[in-house]
């Protein structure tokens, strides 16, 4: 039977082109071939180079196994510099990740992107990402908990639009206006009777227990990833179900705290066991979360303004894939590798279509 060589990606000038020619040879074997048209491009190389090439390409006949190799063959031009001619939609998604490795941030990534791609969707890549990744965690914010009735803090209707987090979510606000600190986490506290987790946070729990991830890093306090049936969950603000004397640390109860009952042992003043402004994250949430991004080949990053330090660095530590699913757009939208807009819940029950 004769090979039938097809295009798998092709850059090129007015004067020439390189090119990469692919062949099925069994059910999901293929072989490539790179070529080049080289009347102008010598130009993109130096002489060095293209001797090297020229003999690389004598030895071993120009077909190898992977993408991977042809592309080596390829590195020896400046082909990044090059138009896109064509592309074949098969395998524009392992493209991609052969030239993220050959770029240094995603942000250049998505510039080569931008200049040669049509506008993808975004839904199945990351749905398609999500299938391929041995280890996903997913980072969320307050953005997470929206549709659940829970406003978030820094948009139009979120808490620190209409209140200076300093006078209520603060030591220093615990330390010298108790009664108000008491009065807004009493609020919170009973407003979340109202609300349950929705869709978006029981799709995350049903992925980790078919191990499509492996945990969910928060800084929300609402205890709604626990309560969808998350296991792994990381608390990074710790959480607002849970109390403590902040004099001697001794664990209180809700009834206590809202009752605004004081401590049992040393009198002093009851308080959720949730980061307040000025004081550090709780270590082991912290190390947790850091390990497991760390070693992993996706973050999905959900609902956050990634406005507070030090939790927004987390996400950037990862060593593969970072996407963020936002409503508005965040700060560090140049670092991801790519960001969908829309509502956390809508975004994840169109993923899960597709897995
Ligand atoms: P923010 O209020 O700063 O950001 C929430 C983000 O979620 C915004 O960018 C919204 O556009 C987005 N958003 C809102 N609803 C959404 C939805 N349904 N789907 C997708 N995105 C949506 O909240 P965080 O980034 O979580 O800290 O704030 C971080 C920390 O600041 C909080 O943990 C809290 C706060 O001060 C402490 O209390 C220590």
């Amino acid at each position: 039977m004769d090979t039938k060589w097809e295009v798998i990606f092709e850059v090129g000038t007015e004067g020439g082109s390189l090119g990469i020619y692919g062949a099925r040879v069994g059910k999901d074997k293929w072989i490539f071939s790179f070529s080049r048209d080289e009347s102008t491009l010598m130009d993109f190389m130096d002489n060095d180079d293209a001797r090297d090439l020229a003999s690389l390409l004598r030895s071993n006949s120009g077909i190898v196994e992977t993408l991977e190799e042809a592309f080596l063959m390829m590195d020896r031009y400046q082909w990044s510099k090059l138009r896109l001619l064509d592309i074949n939609p098969h395998f524009v998604e392992e493209i991609l990740d052969i030239i993220s490795r050959r770029v240094t941030s995603p942000k250049e990534l998505r510039a080569w992107e931008n200049r040669n791609l049509p506008k993808r969707d975004n839904i199945s890549r990351l749905a398609r990402l999500l299938r391929e990744s041995y280890h996903t965690i997913v980072f969320t914010g307050a953005g997470m908990s929206t549709e659940s009735g829970i406003p978030d803090f820094r948009s139009k209707d979120g808490w620190w639009k209409n209140i200076d987090p300093r006078t209520v979510a603060s030591t220093e606000a615990l330390n010298n206006n108790y009664p108000l600190f008491h009065e807004f986490y009493s609020m919170r506290i009973k407003g979340l009777e109202q609300c349950k987790p929705h869709i978006g946070h029981r799709i995350l729990a049903d992925w980790e227990k078919r191990d499509i991830i492996h945990s969910v890093v928060t800084q929300n306090v609402d205890g709604f990833h626990g309560a969808a049936g998350s296991m792994n969950v990381h608390e990074l603000h710790g959480s607002i179900h849970s109390f403590r004397c902040h004099s001697c640390g001794k664990a209180s109860c809700r009834e206590d705290f809202l009752g605004n009952k004081v401590c049992s042992v040393c009198g002093g003043k009851l308080r959720p066991n949730v980061v307040l402004f000025g004081e550090g994250l709780p270590p082991r949430p912290w190390n947790d979360a850091e390990k497991g991004i760390s070693r992993a080949e996706l973050v999905i990053v959900i609902g956050t303004s990634l406005e507070v330090y030090p939790a927004n660095m987390l996400p950037f530590m990862a060593k593969g894939k970072i996407v963020v699913i936002n409503k508005d757009e965040t700060p560090m939208d140049d670092k991801f590798h790519f960001a969908i807009r829309g509502s956390a819940g809508e975004v994840l029950e169109k993923v899960s279509k597709l897995i």
